[in-house]
């Protein structure tokens, strides 16, 4: 009725650039609000205005926070080898717009080299710095270097949500194209995982991930490339359980998502070993998934569709999570079993796992260690 009214002296395009202008408006002040560091999942990079400061020049008065920084994944975000291979081969701004956000203010979003301090990757400036204000979760009692905008979400997982959870593209899909959407299908679900956790309501990505020291919060981000951190948060046990199959349990230690999260091609391998060291089984713990080329061309469906999830999941009783197994062995194997090894693969290989080439880039191993011998009633 009112819709009828309004009808008489308004035609539908009209009305609907008016809607659409007000929707506009009201979304720039609530982002402007409620979210200053503008981050929006690699649909936009950070138009950078105002002083260009390197991190070297926050390392200049922030020398821990600096020297932690430098060791991170955030720092070579744009420039390591992995990325760079594999935005060889899907050259999509979308990925630039995560893995190196900021951009000249006034520059072409699809040219790479208006894009400013891409070898900082996810510097300091790209969560601290707009403008001539720095972001911080809260403003210092008695602040005398900077001038501050408070934002409390740089305490919540919500602030790490912005660029570590997000779904795949529909077909081939990259920005600035106006058709560009995310399909349903979750490419990096940390967050929502998180959800699903022990740790839910209780400690944020933050609290494991910036460990406090000496009353500031640490900035290394340890995870999927950093040795200690891994070695001290996975372990293997065995146990027998009958002639033909081994118990493995696989423990990590308060994990605050699945595991392996994140990038689609991080796999966890789990190394059977015999005193020689040679392979007695392998278990490979990862998302493996299949190209729907059916989809290539969709507006609404992704061109990868999840086959299979053989990972640890969130642990949800609990703060540890486990992965338990029964695998199928030979008495002789069981006997032969001396130790475990584990490593990281940051690579799609699933076809050439077998293969004995290794590489450091692509892997990681992280722990090697001695299991008790295996005994014939059964216990360890
Ligand atoms: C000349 C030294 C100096 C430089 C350069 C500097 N800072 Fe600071 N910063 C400080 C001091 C001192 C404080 C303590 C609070 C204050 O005085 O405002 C501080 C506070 C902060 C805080 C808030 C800390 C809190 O107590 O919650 C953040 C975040 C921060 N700086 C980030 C940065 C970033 C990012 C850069 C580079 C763009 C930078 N700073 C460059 C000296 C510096
Ligand atoms: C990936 C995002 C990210 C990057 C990159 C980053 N920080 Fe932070 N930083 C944070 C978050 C989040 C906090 C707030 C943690 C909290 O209070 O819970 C923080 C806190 C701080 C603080 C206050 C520390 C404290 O606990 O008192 C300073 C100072 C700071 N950062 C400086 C820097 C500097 C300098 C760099 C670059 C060398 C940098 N940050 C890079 C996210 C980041
Ligand atoms: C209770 C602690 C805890 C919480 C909360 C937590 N994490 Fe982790 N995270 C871990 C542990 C433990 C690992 C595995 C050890 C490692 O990768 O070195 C890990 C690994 C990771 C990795 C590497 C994963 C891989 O497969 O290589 C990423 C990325 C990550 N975390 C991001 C996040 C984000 C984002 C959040 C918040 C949504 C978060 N974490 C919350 C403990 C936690
Ligand atoms: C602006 C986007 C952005 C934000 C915000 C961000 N990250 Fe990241 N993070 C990345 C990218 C991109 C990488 C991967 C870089 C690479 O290895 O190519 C990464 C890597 C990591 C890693 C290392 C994972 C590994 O496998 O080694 C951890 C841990 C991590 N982030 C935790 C966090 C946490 C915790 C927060 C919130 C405080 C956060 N990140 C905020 C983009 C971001
Ligand atoms: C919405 C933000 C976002 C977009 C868009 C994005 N990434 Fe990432 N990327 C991340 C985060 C966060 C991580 C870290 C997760 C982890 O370490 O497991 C990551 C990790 C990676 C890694 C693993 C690097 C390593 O150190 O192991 C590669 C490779 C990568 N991305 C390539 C790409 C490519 C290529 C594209 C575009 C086709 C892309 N990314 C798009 C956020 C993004």
């Amino acid at each position: 009725m009112r819709n009828d009214k309004n009808k008489s002296f308004m035609n539908g395009k009209f009305k609907n650039t008016i809607s659409g202008c007000l929707l506009l408006i009201i979304s720039f002040f609530y982002c402007k609000e409620s979210k200053p560091h503008v981050f929006s999942k690699g649909l936009m990079p950070i138009k950078w205005e105002g002083n260009l400061e390197s991190s070297k020049d926050c390392g200049v008065c922030h020398k821990e926070i600096y020297a932690e920084w430098e060791t991170t994944r955030h720092k070579v975000a744009f420039t390591n080898e992995l990325y760079r291979e594999s935005h060889e081969r899907e050259p999509l701004t979308w990925c630039v717009n995560c893995h190196a956000p900021m951009m000249k203010a006034n520059g072409d979003l699809e040219k790479i080299e208006d894009r400013v301090f891409k070898e900082e990757g996810i510097s300091c400036i790209v969560c601290h710095k707009r403008g001539d204000k720095i972001l911080t979760a809260r403003i210092p009692s008695k602040p005398q270097e900077h001038k501050y905008i408070e934002v409390k979400e740089m305490r919540r997982s919500e602030f790490c949500e912005n660029c570590h959870q997000f779904n795949f593209p529909v077909g081939t899909g990259n920005v600035p194209h106006k058709n560009f959407k995310y399909s349903a299908q979750p490419m990096q679900n940390t967050f929502t995982e998180w959800q699903m956790s022990y740790f839910y309501g209780k400690e944020t990505c933050q609290d494991c991930h910036m460990k406090p020291k000496d009353g500031y919060k640490t900035h290394s981000f340890p995870g999927g490339h950093n040795r200690d951190y891994l070695e001290n948060t996975f372990s293997v046990n065995l146990e027998k359980i009958s002639n033909s199959d081994v118990k493995l349990t696989v423990t990590a230690k308060r994990l605050g998502h699945a595991f392996p999260t994140g990038d689609l091609f991080r796999t966890l391998i789990i190394k059977l070993l015999d005193k020689k060291n040679q392979e007695i089984k392998r278990i490979v713990l990862r998302y493996e998934y299949d190209e729907v080329e059916s989809n290539r061309n969709s507006e609404t469906l992704s061109a990868k569709r999840l086959r299979e999830r053989n990972i640890i999941t969130p642990p949800v009783a609990r703060e540890d999570a486990y992965y338990i197994k029964n695998i199928s062995l030979s008495n002789s194997d069981m006997e032969r079993i001396d130790s475990y090894e584990l490593s990281m693969n940051y690579i799609n290989e699933s076809n050439k796992l077998f293969s004995s080439v290794e590489d450091n880039t692509s892997k990681l191993v992280f722990k090697f260690q001695k299991l008790p011998p295996m005994n014939t009633d059964g216990h360890r």
